[in-house]
């Protein structure tokens, strides 16, 4: 299934981020495979309008990614995945949230290999589109034996964040890890964690052998990203996105945002405004005035506050965190 990896650069599931509305942004500017937010599958089975499940005409090449520890709730989800349209199925045994571990779900399932590979194996069984596998290096340690457990799986590809689930996001991301379970599998491997720049993207692929890697907070506020991404793996000038072209971004995003949850309040929209800003220079009066954005009238009148009040605005380069 190396086709949804020809890009070499894939796009992270993130669970209140990559919503519609980002997807269709990020979509905007590459063809590549771009994960949806993770779906409780025992909310999935109960409500298959879902919006978090929701795929659109323009979404694809798109993967759903299921979380559930109960494998029949698991296999019900998979089948209504796969009818919604997506493309590949993606299960969740990465998150570390406790909130999902204690179910038995997500990064739990690396203290289970064996359960972990039954459950692989019933997926795969029961729907006709690819399944792929997100997890992480292993729960407090590196686990070489849970990735020799499932290797006998017909993923299409595995994707593995470098840290254990103990670690959650601090700490280096363990590249030699990630190369070693290039080498136990044969199925393609995708490394992740901490590519925030094209640069980082370039040499993960290198460090590490994979065959793909998947950008997660590097696109936070730049949907951009992975396109500058692919061009620095394919060897071609990395071109930094302009203040202009950010903040015509925004202004997009934040319509669709509307459209699609057919609202006009950005509350729940602020996350993404910080992060478009990220790079620019803020004063006292940016964080008091972006407060008072509650709808996009708000949000027009304070891009032309800021655009007019700091001619200079930019601290750091376009693709940096
Ligand atoms: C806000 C947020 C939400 C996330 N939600 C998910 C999720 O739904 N499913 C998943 O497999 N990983 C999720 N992740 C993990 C990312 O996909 C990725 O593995 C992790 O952020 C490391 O990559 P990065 O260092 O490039 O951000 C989430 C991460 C963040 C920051």
């Amino acid at each position: 299934m190396r086709e949804f990896l020809g890009r070499r650069v894939i796009c992270a599931p993130m669970a209140a981020v990559t919503s519609a509305d980002f997807r269709y942004m990020v979509r905007k500017f590459t063809d590549t495979l771009v994960f949806s937010e993770m779906c409780s599958a025992h909310a999935l089975v109960h409500n298959p309008n879902l919006l978090t499940a929701r795929i659109y005409a323009w979404d694809h090449p798109i993967a759903l990614q299921i979380y559930g520890a109960n494998p029949g709730k698991m296999v019900e989800a998979a089948k209504i995945a796969e009818k919604l349209g997506a493309d590949v199925l993606d299960i969740n045994m990465g998150c570390a949230r406790r909130i999902i571990t204690k179910q038995g779900a997500g990064a739990a399932f690396l203290k289970k290999p064996e359960f972990a590979r039954n459950l692989i194996r019933e997926l795969i069984k029961n729907v006709s589109i690819p399944v792929s596998l997100k997890t992480r290096i292993g729960w407090d340690k590196f686990q070489p034996g849970f990735f020799e457990q499932i290797s006998d799986c017909d993923l299409a590809f595995l994707t593995i964040h470098g840290r254990t689930a103990r670690a959650g996001f601090s700490g280096d991301v363990d590249t030699g890890a990630i190369a070693s379970v290039k080498k136990i599998l044969s199925v393609p491997v995708v490394g992740n964690g901490n590519l925030f720049t094209p640069g980082k993207a370039v040499e993960m692929l290198e460090k590490t052998g994979c065959d793909a890697v998947m950008v997660a907070r590097g696109m936070m506020g730049r949907p951009r990203f992975a396109e500058a991404c692919i061009n620095a793996v394919n060897g071609e000038p990395v071109r930094e996105v302009s203040e202009e072209e950010i903040i015509s971004d925004l202004l997009e995003h934040a319509r669709k945002f509307c459209e699609i949850n057919a609202t006009t309040s950005l509350k729940k929209f602020r996350q993404h405004i910080y992060w478009y800003f990220k790079t620019f220079r803020k004063t006292p009066e940016f964080y008091d005035r972006i407060q008072k954005v509650n709808d996009y009238n708000h949000l027009e009148a304070f891009v032309e506050w800021f655009s007019g009040s700091v001619p200079s605005a930019r601290e750091n380069g376009s693709h940096q965190a």
